[in-house]
């Protein structure tokens, strides 16, 4: 498949290898994930700056709003590449039959999914602050059979379940998880800090945290890439968000929010202030795409 050679051939790839997963890139640590203003507790809703309680009301309009055709534009603006990040995002947790594993801001469920595949006996629950988005996934887990919507005696305990749940304070008891995952969900999160805590004390010990976000290309490195990204992400995905989802704001939010996302080494330092350790990051496509590891020791 070509897309998938591209993916191959360009992207900056540790790939999950049969002899298991090369060491990807340490993390240095510098500054915090978000600078608050504890002053006027402001923050960044793409290019605005905004009042910390506001962001989480607009962050739900936006997706209120393109709910329906979250999955359609998905595949439109990233020409189907989504579908091979995330690929590439669950092979490197390995689920294994029996995991227990949290995917917050889960959406409509694409990671969740490719966990069951990957592990049809594993445990998966998809967190999500918007309901809009949820039905979504149950529906799409629905028509696969997937989820508690199968009939209660064809499986005591569902594989998949959907729950309403904020990333900064979630409705779960400590310690209970294998697995932590958030997929592209993190920036929208008006407080990052407070939700790596929460994904702390929901894992277990040697639990796993993994996630992945989309950021800007590093300014000092494939300048003409860069580029071509930024017309392409300023000029035609609000345009395809307009004629697919009907809302071209909600699109210039995203590669807003995009490029006011920090770089790895920031990230970095927010996990480690978090409590999680072993902290490694591996950008795909150019540094358009960063997976971030780590584990609750
Ligand atoms: C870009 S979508 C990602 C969905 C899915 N993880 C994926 O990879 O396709 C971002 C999701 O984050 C959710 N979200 C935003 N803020 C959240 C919060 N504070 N807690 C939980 N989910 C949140 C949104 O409702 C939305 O479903």
């Amino acid at each position: 498949m070509a897309t998938r050679a591209l993916f191959q051939r360009y992207g900056r790839l540790q790939a999950t290898t049969p002899k298991g997963p090369r060491p990807a890139a340490r993390i240095p640590c510098t500054r915090p994930l978000v600078t608050v203003n504890s002053a006027d507790a402001q923050t960044h809703f793409g290019y605005r700056q905004v009042d910390m309680q506001e962001k989480p009301q607009l962050v739900q309009d936006v997706f209120d709003s393109v709910a329906r055709s979250y999955d359609v534009m998905n595949d439109a603006m990233s020409l189907g590449m989504h579908r091979l990040w995330k690929d590439h995002f669950v092979n490197r947790l390995a689920p294994w039959d029996g995991m227990r594993l949290v995917d917050v801001a889960g959406g409509t469920g694409d990671i969740a999914f490719r966990v069951l595949r990957a592990a049809p006996q594993a445990e998966a629950l998809v967190v999500d602050v918007n309901q809009n988005m949820l039905q979504v996934g149950e529906r799409r887990a629905h028509a696969a059979a997937l989820s508690s919507g199968e009939p209660s005696s064809a499986r005591a305990r569902p594989r998949l379940r959907f729950m309403h749940g904020d990333a900064e304070s979630l409705p779960l008891d400590a310690e209970q998880f294998d697995a932590y995952t958030i997929s592209f969900g993190m920036r929208n999160v008006a407080r990052p800090e407070r939700a790596l805590a929460e994904a702390v004390r929901v894992l277990r010990r040697g639990g796993r945290f993994l996630m992945m976000e989309l950021s800007a290309m590093p300014e000092d490195r494939f300048p003409l890439l860069r580029q071509a990204y930024d017309t392409y992400s300023f000029r035609v995905i609000p345009q395809l968000g307009q004629w697919i989802a009907n809302d071209r704001a909600a699109y210039e939010y995203l590669v807003q929010s995009i490029r006011r996302f920090p770089p790895p080494a920031q990230v970095g330092a927010t996990m480690r202030d978090a409590g999680l350790q072993a902290l490694t990051t591996e950008e795909l496509c150019f540094g358009v795409v960063c997976i971030y590891s780590g584990w609750k020791v």
